[in-house]
């Protein structure tokens, strides 16, 4: 600094004594109006809640699957984004026992999934709160719009939590919308004989008058939506690939199948670090558990659940959703071909990079149709475009697979391998830990590839709403 300024101007004592005592009136002198009930997802409206960002969860669970009671106490610290007399956040179900923030008591009320909290005082603009939520109850199962479910599952055994896109808020209140990532300390205490496993580091895990408690650490960014709890009689497996520790719980009927595969995450995280760059975590391993009611796999951070033992295709999908969903999250749910057409694209590199069928043949043989058995099958996938689903139980469809993974087959048609791979690797890169979205995209692959002919890849493969001519 060149000179320096002072801000405090001198007034007589008598001034700020009465600025004082207007502020203290007030309640410290903020004005603030509630934030939003939602961040405007396309898809999800009520999802997420404006105002503020989490920065870090702490989840305290009790859990008891015979009685399925849940008992909870959430810490959220985050920040506000404005002046907040009141701000909501997401919890559908239970019952809510106490609210305080700043450690002080805090009205609340209740309407769907909008849990809004008023605070004693309000918060001032970059403020960073402390807000307790105290509940207890069932946790209600969430059926998505595709008719799939997901939320606080009942296993034969335990539970399983998974919250793609919304399953979260059934176990605990937060801004469950992508766009907010936070870090996450979570304990749950279980009757003993049983296992929690969670996102992350165990930290510890103790006995006491007949109950296990688990503390699990998650210091990197992580969605709501990719946070999870298995409880269960599992198996356990810690070991290492290369220095990474790799912790896999499986469910004792899955062990014989889920074996070969799971032996083979040191050589799939080998090969994923080789095409998309570093792995983003500081653990990683595998659920493998029973859940009657689960027919889909999902990329849970450092952790990913299996619904029974993958196969390696499998396996590498969620893998690679470490990086491309995980890492890099889509900014709201329109954003989900950038988790899944990835995803998938990266089974097709897979494949071609293990003496299989190259990723251009594995796109060809879809756009003839002759990948699929059926006809039907083949035609569903130009659905619609990619980018643009057109209702929320459409968000997990082919087209944001099967297209979406043609989009990049198409880019790295228009920009050559070696720039398409670097631009595989500095798209996790540069938008490491953080959200992006479709836009984001098409100005990376721009302006790390200037003069390729890229427009109509856009408008045909990822906007346009016809199946694109062969070009
Ligand atoms: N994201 C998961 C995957 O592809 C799939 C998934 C999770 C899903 N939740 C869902 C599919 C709900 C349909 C509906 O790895
Ligand atoms: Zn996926």
């Amino acid at each position: 600094m060149a000179r320096s300024v002072r801000l405090v101007p001198t007034l007589p004592a008598a001034t700020l004594l009465a600025a004082a005592l207007v502020l203290t009136a007030c309640g410290g002198g903020v004005h603030g109006t509630p934030g939003g009930s939602g961040v405007r997802d396309p898809y999800f409206p009520k999802a997420g809640n404006g105002g503020y960002d989490v920065t870090h969860y702490g989840l305290r669970l009790a859990y008891d699957p015979d009685a399925h009671h849940l008992t909870g106490t959430a810490t959220l610290t985050a920040r506000a984004a404005k002046d907040l007399s009141a701000f909501n956040l997401d919890l559908l179900g239970m019952e809510v026992e106490k609210v305080t923030v700043g450690g002080e008591t805090a009205r609340w009320n209740r309407a769907g999934q909008e849990l809004t909290v008023r605070p004693h005082d309000d918060i001032g603009r970059d403020e960073t709160f402390r807000v307790t939520v105290r509940y207890s109850g069932a946790p209600e199962t969430v059926t998505d719009p595709d008719g799939s479910q997901e939320g606080w599952l009942r296993t034969t055994d335990g539970v399983l939590a998974l919250g793609e896109p919304t399953g979260s808020m059934a176990w605990f209140p937060g801004n469950h919308h992508p766009s907010d990532k936070a870090a996450y300390d979570l304990t749950v205490t279980v009757p003993q004989g049983l296992r929690a496993v969670s996102n992350g580091e165990l930290r510890s895990e103790t006995t006491a008058r007949g109950r296990t408690t688990s503390t699990w650490h998650m210091a990197r960014p992580m969605a709501s939506y990719l946070a999870t709890v298995a409880i269960g009689r599992f198996g356990i497996s810690r070991s290492r690939a290369g220095n990474l520790p790799v912790y896999t719980a499986v469910d004792p009927a899955e062990a014989a199948a889920s074996r070969a595969v799971l032996g083979r995450i040191p050589e799939v995280l080998r090969w994923a670090e080789r095409r998309f760059g570093p792995y983003p975590f500081s653990s990683t391993g595998a659920i493998v558990d029973r859940a009657a009611s689960v027919g889909y796999a999902l990329e849970t951070q450092t952790r990913p659940v299996f619904p029974g033992a993958p196969d390696i295709t499998l396996l590498v999908h969620e893998f690679a959703h470490q990086w491309y969903g995980d890492s890099v999250t889509p900014k709201s749910w329109r954003d989900m071909w950038l988790n899944e057409g990835f995803a998938t694209y990266a089974e097709w590199l897979w494949e071609e990079d293990h003496g299989g069928d190259s990723a251009q043949e594995t796109f060809d043989a879809l756009y003839s149709g002759e990948y699929f058995d059926t006809e039907e099958a083949g035609e569903e996938i130009w659905d619609f475009p990619p980018a643009d689903p057109p209702s929320a139980a459409r968000i997990s469809d082919p087209p944001v697979y099967w297209r979406g993974a043609m989009v990049l087959q198409k880019v790295r048609q228009a920009v050559g391998d070696d720039r398409f791979f670097s631009m595989l690797r500095g798209w996790a890169a540069e938008y490491r830990y953080g959200n992006a979205d479709t836009a984001d995209f098409t100005a990376y692959v721009e302006q790390r590839a200037p003069g390729a002919d890229v427009e109509g890849v856009w408008d045909e493969w990822l906007y346009g709403e016809e199946k694109p001519g062969r070009s």
